[in-house]
This record gives C-alpha cells, structure tokens and sequence, in this order.
C-alpha cells in the first residue's frame, strides 16, 4: 500500500541548519575570535552512548567548533565528576557543557546536571533552565530534542495555536519539556505516561502526536486521526529478519498511510537533536561574546 503520509526529512533539515550554525561559528571566530567550544563528558562504556558521544564531537567538528571529550571509567565517584564539572564551569575556553545520560548507578544525576553553569548548560537540563522553559521563558537553553521536534512541526504546520496536540511519555529530557513547548505555541495539550489508562483513546483525538516513550513499535496504525502530524523520538535497537536495525516508537507502515506527515526513524527527529546541540553551543559561545 502507498503510505499517504508525507515524509519529514529531518536529515535534510538539519543539514541546512547545520550548514547556518557553521557560518554563524566562523563569523563569530573571524570577528571576535572565540571558537565555540562543547565539553563531552561521558562515565562508563554503554555502547548507545558512545555512538551518541561520537556523532555529537563529530558534529561540532564539522560545524566550525572545537570539541573537548573527557572519557571517564564506569567506576568514576559522583566526586570526581563534580570536581571535572567545577573545572569545566571555571574554563572560560569552554562555553558548552554536556554530560551523557545515564550515568553509572553510584552517581547522583540530578546533582550532576545542576552543579552545569546553567550559562553553559547546552542540554538545557539544569533546574535553572527547565525552570525558565516552564514559565515560558524562552532566555534559558531548551533541551535539544523538543527543539528539534518543534522545527520539524512548524516546517509542516506554520500555525500550531488551537490545534490537540498529545505527548506519549514524560521524561524530563524530551517529554516534558516537549508539552511545554507545544503549550507555549498555543497548543492544547495531554502528556501520556505509564499510569495512562487508555494512551490509544488520546492519542486518535490528537492533531500532533509526539512519541517518545522508548517502546519500540508502540504506537499502532488506528492509534492516529487521519491527517495527524506524528513525530517518532523514538531511538530502539531491533533484531529483525535482516539483521539488527533502528527502529521508532511508531509502527511507521502502520501509520504512515493515515498521517498528513510523519517522521521517519532514522533520518528524522535524531540529526535534529544534534543540530540542536549545535545551536545552543553556538548560542552559548555568542553569550561571551556580548
Ligand atoms: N541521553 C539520551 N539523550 C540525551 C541527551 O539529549 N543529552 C544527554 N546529555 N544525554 C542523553
């Protein structure tokens, strides 16, 4: 069956971004000679977070700015990262900070992401930032992901205001502070979790759906309005027929035919989140610069 759906191709999108945030990098260096600068920090060796951590210094790279990696051993105390952290936060060379989540069991996360200056705090987890999103203010850094989700959703809905929009999971790294965004853009808007009754009942009522639950294939094909836009954040490993592959929260040959746009997995929410990171690292950098 031909899907009816129309594809978001966030690869293409974030490489025009990319491709922005490159220029704005070398003028910033060329004019006041600050080289924008992200600090990686990861703890331990999970495999998913070593391919994020590698494509995120690759991208800073390759827009025009330096990239800093600390590699730190799983067995690293909550002391050691929060003294690397402090020396992070004083190195005026550094102007973005990002730790990978999830950190090792014996470190306190919370802690970790708030010791972050929240001036270089590019993830836009820290307490300060979140904080500011949640009032909507928009002067703080927005968490990458959401970011990028909202791109892709204006580049196919220039007007969002007045529209249902539903957000299956609530994780403080996308869903949360996706419902924000959204409800900022004049959205009316329900956040799905684990406790939720009926997810498919809200989600059929919604005009946006936004699925970032870490459950891959969740959402079914008569799950969606017909003419919904469904943004898959979902990032899963999948053993199939042909082999391990990456696959989304969404049954995208399910729902594709009833979706008016859908984001494919991968090639759609994902360059975004790093295009994203670009951005704020950017912003940070201009910060200094005054
Ligand atoms: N782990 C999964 N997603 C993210 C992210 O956006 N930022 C960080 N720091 N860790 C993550």
């Amino acid at each position: 069956m031909e899907a009816a759906g129309k594809l978001i191709n966030g690869v293409a999108f974030a490489r025009q971004l990319r491709s922005e945030i490159r220029q704005e990098a070398e003028n910033l260096h060329a004019v006041h000679g600050i080289l924008p600068t992200l600090a990686v920090v990861m703890v331990g060796n999970d495999p998913a977070s070593a391919v994020y951590v590698r494509n995120k210094i690759r991208a800073t790279e390759q827009a025009g700015m330096r990239s800093v990696s600390h590699h730190l051993p799983a067995i690293t105390s909550e002391a050691e990262l929060l003294d690397l952290i402090a020396t992070l936060n004083a190195d005026e060379t550094v102007h973005g900070i990002l730790v990978q989540l999830p950190l090792p069991a014996q470190i306190d996360r919370d802690a970790v992401l708030d010791a972050i200056s929240p001036a270089k705090d590019v993830d836009g987890f820290h307490i300060v930032n979140a904080g500011l999103l949640a009032v909507g203010r928009h002067d703080g850094f927005i968490p990458c992901t959401p970011m990028g989700c909202m791109m892709l959703l204006h580049s196919v809905l220039p007007e969002l205001a007045g529209l249902h929009a539903v957000v299956v999971g609530c994780s403080n790294i996308v869903g949360r502070p996706m419902a924000r965004l959204l409800q900022q853009a004049g959205c009316t808007v329900t956040v799905t979790h684990l406790q939720t009754r009926d997810v498919a009942a809200e989600t059929r009522r919604a005009d946006i759906v936004v699925v970032a639950a870490g459950h891959p294939g969740l959402v079914r094909g008569d799950w969606i309005k017909p003419g919904a836009v469904v943004i898959d954040v979902g990032i899963n490993r999948a053993e199939t027929p042909q082999g391990a592959r990456i696959v989304g929260d969404v049954a995208f040959d399910e729902v594709a035919p009833h979706a008016a746009a859908i984001t494919p997995v991968p090639g759609g929410v994902g360059p975004m989140t790093i295009a994203c990171l670009l951005q704020n690292t950017l912003r940070a950098a201009q910060g200094l610069a005054g």
